[in-house]
């Protein structure tokens, strides 16, 4: 969580973008308010160049959240009409005005117009520019920041100006305080090697000492017990969740891997010995984001990514013959050792991809950059894709994406792709979104996990973090409220019941918590407020004197599912794989199972869920034992009703599925 302060910090500002300063010259626009532990080392080469992204102050955000909620309310006489990707597009639409005096403003400062790139949605301005460029435009100086932990490299500044004429035009300006990662090597595991798993990797892994050999599981089915060894079986046991069984066109299922890649060797060997009914060789589609491909080969080895692995044998398991569609995010060239800049934002699904037929033919590549950010209402406008009309759907986990970039600049790659994909109509999602922070996935599995993520508490005057016993630190995004949240949980010995997950060596607990961001949004105030009436935490104020929780803020999460134990082949072995990591992408596929059914039935897909899931508690199992422990606390309870430990509880299929037929 601590590495995602300032990406965090950034998407608040996207709320409420004015710092007001009462003079005439350039105005504060946004500053560095948490110190994370990105540390100042030097000032930046100023013959650098920079992508800068200007992200414009969007229309008609205020009344964004009431929309969203008039189309996912159940209750709605609009639930379910979804609107057009170019109707939230246009609704959303930054003014002429705004980019008009954006324009002006570079353009008089020595950024030529012809050096401006507009995105299709117009939600964003992108230039190249050099550090010395940008000291001047911005008020500022750019420095390189090093990560305490990884050590990765950051450039940035602490804050930076603008005019006041232009102010109010901006949510704000990239790399800046939100940082631009220098990229280093991406981690690798080569084939046979599983022994970087445990360490390296955000899920939670243990080789599983199982003899497993898949066609003689395959053949004599399971009799390990699902306590021990979680197959896609249990699964659909535990949840009542029932086989796959249409392929509706337009339904595929969405999964986004970024900088993790699968290998067709292990999913084969997972599906032969746990679903045998996926053919050999069954892989999600690769629509590949500015040349992303997978399966990958770095140095002549084959990647393995336990992130990917885990994902797609999930997902094709319980979906199957319903088929996946692979948003793989990479920038290859960086991966050059010291070459190379990741790209900030996201480049994935853009709103704007109903231009696509006209701009740019079937190969569907124009230069624009989407920013994919399920909290941050900019993303409701032109890059907003996933916020709308699309269910985005992500566990304790999160979404991030470098973009191309290569080593004689950090300038934006000529193969820049927007409005390339159609967006799936669930995505799950398992990486970190922030523009500083790609090494976030490398350890969001751990950082999202308890009340503290791993013994990090807020120290609350000035935010740092380590502070203990201080104020428990929410994890982002799981904390947005336009989101499904998923917690954790492991079966009991009973291989029947569950508890909220805990594996204290490994400080693995279900994340949970109240957003110091996002208040409560409607949906959860009477859940949330019967949760403080039975079963208050006993926590009074921390040793600084503030509360340890936000009682105002969106709790989370919304549901669990289990995240321990996942059987699943890495490196050519069965290994046990866990984390939330595992529960968002199996609620991803109940919910794909309920629109497959609901298409069937001639409905719309079922959107934005939560404001359902809230009124409709009988759908779910309530989860009623374990904790998640941290900042030298117990952390929260499992409690009957909603907790913010498991949520409302684990899912039961038929009666959720019952739910979303009923409505229209
Ligand atoms: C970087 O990009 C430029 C412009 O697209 C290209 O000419 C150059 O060959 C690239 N360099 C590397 C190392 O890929
Ligand atoms: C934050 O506050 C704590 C406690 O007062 C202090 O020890 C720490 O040095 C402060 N950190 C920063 C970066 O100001
Ligand atoms: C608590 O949450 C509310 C609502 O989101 C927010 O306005 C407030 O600033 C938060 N308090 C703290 C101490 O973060
Ligand atoms: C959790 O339950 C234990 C045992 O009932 C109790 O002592 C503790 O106060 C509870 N903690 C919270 C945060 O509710
Ligand atoms: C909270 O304050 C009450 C009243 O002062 C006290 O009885 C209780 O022990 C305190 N709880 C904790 C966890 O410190």
């Amino acid at each position: 969580m601590r590495l995602l302060t300032v990406a965090t910090s950034t998407l608040l500002l996207g709320l409420s973008s004015a710092i007001p300063t009462p003079h005439n010259g350039p105005i504060l626009h946004e500053k560095r308010t948490h110190s994370t532990q990105l540390v100042r080392r030097h000032r930046a080469p100023s013959t650098t160049t920079l992508p800068v992204r200007i992200g414009f102050s969007q229309s008609n955000l205020d009344i964004a959240h009431a929309l969203l909620m008039e189309l996912s309310d159940p209750l709605s006489d609009k639930y379910g009409q979804h609107m057009s990707a170019k109707e939230v597009s246009d609704f959303f639409r930054p003014s002429s005005e705004s980019i008009g005096s954006v324009r002006d403003w570079l353009h008089s400062s020595g950024i030529d117009t012809d050096r401006h790139q507009v995105s299709p949605g117009r939600g964003w301005l992108k230039f190249d520019a050099t550090i010395e460029e940008l000291e001047s435009l911005l008020s500022t100086e750019y420095h390189v920041y090093e990560h305490s932990e990884t050590e990765e490299l950051h450039i940035g500044c602490d804050g930076y100006h603008v005019p006041l004429g232009v102010h109010s035009h901006i949510d704000f300006i990239s790399p800046t305080v939100s940082t631009i990662q220098i990229k280093s090597r991406a981690s690798k595991q080569k084939r046979g090697s599983t022994k970087a798993s445990p360490a390296s990797f955000p899920p939670y892994v243990k080789p599983a000492n199982l003899n497993l050999d898949p066609a003689a599981f395959a053949a004599s089915g399971s009799t390990i017990p699902c306590y021990t060894a979680v197959t896609p079986d249990c699964l659909r046991k535990l949840y009542g969740i029932p086989k796959g069984s249409s392929k509706h066109k337009g339904n595929e299922i969405g999964i986004f891997e970024d900088g993790d890649w699968y290998d067709q060797e292990d999913l084969d060997l997972t599906f032969a010995a746990l679903s045998p009914n996926i053919p050999k060789g069954s892989h999600p589609a690769l629509e590949g984001i500015d040349g992303g491909i997978a399966p990958f080969f770095f140095d002549g080895s084959e990647q393995i990514g336990v992130e990917s692995l885990l994902d797609m044998s999930i997902i094709l398991s319980l979906v199957y013959p319903q088929q996946a569609i692979l948003f793989q995010v990479d920038d290859l060239t960086a991966l050059e050792p010291s070459q190379g800049f990741g790209d900030t934002f996201l480049d994935a699904l853009d709103a704007s991809y109903e231009e696509r037929g006209q701009k740019s033919g079937s190969t569907g590549a124009m230069p624009c950059k989407a920013l994919v950010s399920p909290c941050n209402p900019s993303s409701f406008g032109d890059d907003g894709a996933g916020t709308l009309g699309l269910e985005s759907l992500l566990g304790l986990s999160f979404m991030q994406g470098p973009g191309a970039a290569n080593g004689t600049g950090i300038t934006w790659p000529e193969k820049e792709m927007c409005g390339a994909y159609k967006p799936t109509n669930v995505i799950s999602v398992s990486y970190g979104l922030g523009e500083d922070t790609f090494s976030f996935f490398y350890e969001n599995r751990q950082c999202v996990d308890g009340v503290s993520n791993r013994g990090e508490c807020i120290i609350p005057s000035n935010g740092t973090y380590n502070g203990d016993p201080g104020a428990f630190s929410p994890s982002f995004p799981a904390s947005c409220p336009y989101l499904t949240s998923v917690g954790a949980t492991q079966i009991n010995p009973d291989d029947k019941t569950e508890t909220a997950v805990a594996v204290d060596n490994e400080e693995y607990y279900s994340g949970g918590g109240f957003s110091n961001y996002w208040p409560t949004p409607d949906y959860q105030q009477s859940t949330l407020a019967n949760y403080f009436k039975k079963t208050p935490p006993p926590y009074n104020l921390t040793s600084y004197g503030n509360p340890y929780y936000n009682q105002s803020g969106r709790g989370y999460p919304d549901v669990s599912v289990v995240g321990l134990n996942i059987l699943l082949y890495v490196g050519g072995q069965p290994a046990f794989v866990g984390g939330t990591s595992a529960s968002a992408p199996i609620f991803a596929s109940i919910v794909n199972l309920i629109n497959e059914k609901r298409f069937a039935a001639g409905k719309s897909t079922v959107g934005f869920i939560n404001p359902t899931l809230y009124k409709n508690p009988q759908a779910f199992t309530d989860i009623t034992t374990g904790s998640n422990p941290g900042c030298n606390t117990n952390g929260f309870n499992a409690t009957k009703g909603w907790d913010p430990v498991t949520g409302i509880g684990t899912p039961k299929f038929s009666k959720l599925l019952d739910v979303f037929m009923d409505l229209p």
